[in-house]
């Protein structure tokens, strides 16, 4: 089964063909990034005019790479939550059109669940990793979320802690941005920390209350401590470190917060495989610090897959439309998450 994804629910236009919710034959991401880059952030209204004007043109190569007619698609999927709702509704409302003119049957997909589904992924450069057995540790990390999750199937994840303020991802973009390191902030951070010392600045930890959940997470404190450090970083005389140093002591401090949650999580549920997904998996100091533990499988996506784009959709879209579930067109989109069961210990 050749199956069409669209995915449109943020600053990525893309769009893919994904066979057997598997093998990747074409996957186009078309980014808006220096669109935003000079606000420093994601302009919604910018955002889903520029899906309008692309989403056609996006969609069409998808096919042309896959060596495919329309009429030769079995399915499509698309994004339908979370998001921006502007931007969804471009998408979505395309695959409904290109499904209801081709008869195709259709399925709008969480956008979450189809990040934690790009490890299964695999493409022409990416050799297919062994899908991990249900159930596991789901780690879902990008601009919009923070998610420590049990995952029993592809559909199906309960969450076990989440961030009671901002984003992982966020943090990384708001720290950036305050210093100028660049937009999106997380991969110029990444970078950046290479050549810097993580213990040049002490950031502190957040410590939740009682009555917090043990796996929820926050980034406020984090993001305020770093921000407030600027103006002594301004001033030379002060400090002998640079923009190298506070990003990776900035790097090292978020990726540990999510860590103690993740493995205290492991601990208590005896999961010991974890599946990361979203823009921040792609990080690559909580890579190597996840390598570290022996005792734990950790399964990344290809970075290719990493950051938003339609082959998830396409992959997870797959597995509902295998199973015979169809979305009817009359699906709306949503700017919140939905259908997440939420469990705390
Ligand atoms: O999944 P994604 O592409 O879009 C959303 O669904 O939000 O994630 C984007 C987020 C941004 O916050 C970006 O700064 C972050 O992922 N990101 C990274 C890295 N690459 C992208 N964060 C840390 N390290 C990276 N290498
Ligand atoms: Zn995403």
């Amino acid at each position: 089964m050749k199956i069409l994804g669209i995915e449109s629910s943020c600053d990525e236009c893309a769009a893919a063909v994904v066979e057997d919710g598997k093998r990747v034959l074409s996957n186009v991401v078309a980014t808006q990034i220096p669109l935003h880059a000079k606000y420093d952030g994601v302009v919604p209204e910018l955002a889903s005019r520029m899906h309008t004007e692309w989403i056609y043109g996006v969609v069409r190569e998808a096919l042309e790479k896959a060596g495919l007619t329309p009429a030769e698609i079995d399915g499509v999927a698309a994004t339908a939550h979370p998001g921006l709702l502007g931007s969804l509704l471009v998408g979505l409302s395309f695959a409904k059109a290109f499904a209801w003119a081709g008869k195709q049957p259709f399925i709008a997909v969480n956008h979450m669940l189809a990040h934690l589904y790009a490890p299964r992924l695999s493409s022409g450069n990416v050799s297919p990793v062994s899908p991990p057995e249900y159930p596991f540790l789901g780690l879902l990390v990008s601009g919009g979320h923070s998610i420590i999750c049990r995952v029993d199937n592809f559909d199906d994840i309960t969450v076990l802690g989440t961030t009671i303020d901002d984003a992982v991802g966020e943090a990384f973009d708001k720290v950036s941005k305050y210093y100028g390191f660049g937009y999106p902030g997380g991969a110029y951070i990444d970078k950046l920390a290479k050549d810097g010392d993580p213990t040049a600045f002490r950031f502190p930890m957040p410590s939740l209350h009682k009555g917090d959940h043990p796996y929820d997470l926050s980034y406020s404190g984090l993001k305020t401590a770093v921000i407030n450090q600027l103006e002594q970083f301004r001033n030379p005389r002060d400090t002998a470190a640079g923009p190298a140093d506070i990003a990776a002591s900035f790097q090292k401090t978020a990726v540990e917060i999510l860590l103690r949650a993740l493995f205290r999580a492991a601990e208590d549920t005896e999961l010991n495989t974890i599946v990361a997904g979203g823009g921040v998996a792609a990080n690559s100091y909580l890579r190597s610090r996840l390598a570290e533990r022996a005792d734990l499988r950790c399964v990344f996506p290809p970075l290719e897959f990493c950051g938003d784009n339609g082959a998830m959709i396409a992959g997870i879209g797959y597995q509902y439309l295998a199973r015979g579930d169809r979305s009817p067109l009359s699906v709306v989109a949503s700017a919140r998450v939905q259908g997440f069961k939420k469990k705390y210990p």
